[in-house]
């Protein structure tokens, strides 16, 4: 019997293979899977997001600190530019050779032509070592991965609300609202001047921006959530709609404030990942499907955007 399903097993994934090498052959554009197929495999992300992803092996153009411990990183791939939307990220292989296997997740900061950006903090030994990566020096880039913010019911305002490197994530959403001239408001959170982001990229696209810092060097003394609540609290707005990313005590702190203000709130979670590819459900998080039932939904695949009234955020 056991023999039995190990042959069934086998076959099944020899078909799985045949059928992924078919569409990467008809589709002719290089795709390269970096992690091995087994069962089930190529049905792990929804085949039109299979076809626009992109593992290129690229170089650094530019990588240079922007803030303490923050990087803004510069590089040519113009696959993954073209088809990059708002809240997609890539997965990046910092170095092999040292035993370093798990690629790293970064939210596509700008898209200019072929070049793409990516902010980043430095956190641990994988962000420290790229943040050590000359000009020049090789790059492997997967992506655009990950499902996107939505605009499409107008929100009147957009509410953009970052907590430390969480705006990288929201800068392409926030070029795409001022593009289809919605009024933004960017609300971003540092623990101290030095390490505020972003502000002077929002300005120059017409966002009000309200900073908030944990020391008060600078802004609001005390959290990005502060301005949130008090914002909500005494503006007559028509549609406001909330965008947040950080650190997950601030997406939950967000998640209630719009929760009582009963306004419409996206965000995107940043849980550690392994394969980036809705394969190793490294990167589950808790999702209310109804009041008596949660779901674990991928990261990676499913989000990283989220209704924040979809999280369990108790559990
Ligand atoms: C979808 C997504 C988008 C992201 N976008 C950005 C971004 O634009 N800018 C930015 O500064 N950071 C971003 N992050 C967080 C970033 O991936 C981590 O800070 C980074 O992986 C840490 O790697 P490390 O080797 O320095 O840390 P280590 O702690 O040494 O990493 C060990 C492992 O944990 C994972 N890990 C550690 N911290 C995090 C974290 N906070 N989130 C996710 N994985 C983590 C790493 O991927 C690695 O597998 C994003 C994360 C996700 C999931
Ligand atoms: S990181 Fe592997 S399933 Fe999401």
């Amino acid at each position: 019997m056991g023999v039995e399903l190990q042959k069934q097993n086998i076959v099944l994934i020899l078909i799985d293979t045949l059928i992924l090498k078919k569409i990467v052959k008809k589709r002719e554009r290089g795709i390269v899977l970096p992690y091995p197929i087994f069962r089930g495999n190529i049905y792990a992300m929804p085949n039109d997001r299979l076809l626009s992803t992109y593992d290129r092996q690229t170089v650094i153009l530019s990588n240079e600190a922007v803030a303490e411990a923050h990087y803004l990183l510069r590089c040519e791939c113009a696959e993954i530019a073209q088809h990059a939307h708002p809240g997609q990220f890539v997965h990046v292989m910092i170095s092999q050779d040292t035993g370093m296997l798990l690629r790293r997740p970064f939210t596509i900061y700008t898209v200019e032509g072929r070049e793409i950006t990516m902010l980043y903090q430095i956190i641990g030994e994988g962000t420290k070592r790229l943040s050590e990566m000359p000009k020049d020096a090789p790059l492997h880039v997967l992506g655009p991965l990950g499902n996107t913010f939505d605009f499409t019911v107008k929100p009147e305002p957009a509410i953009l609300v970052g907590g430390g490197a969480g705006i990288a994530s929201l800068m392409l959403l926030a070029v795409a609202l001022r593009e289809n001239d919605i009024q933004t408001l960017g609300l971003v959170g540092a623990q101290r001047c030095a390490r505020l982001l972003s502000v002077k990229d929002l300005e120059s696209i017409d966002i009000e921006v309200h900073i908030a810092t944990d020391d008060g060097s600078i802004g609001h003394h005390g959290y990005v959530t502060d301005i949130l609540a008090d914002l909500l609290e005494n503006t007559a707005w028509q549609r406001p709609t909330v965008y947040a990313c950080g650190p997950h005590g601030m997406l939950s702190a967000v998640a209630k404030i719009t929760a009582d203000f009963e306004v419409p709130t996206q965000i995107a979670m940043e849980n550690r990942m392994g394969c980036a590819m809705g394969v190793c459900l490294g990167c589950v998080c808790p999702v209310r499907i109804d009041t008596n039932t949660i779901e674990y939904q991928r990261v990676c695949t499913e989000g990283p955007v989220f209704n924040a009234s979809d999280i369990a955020w108790d559990v």
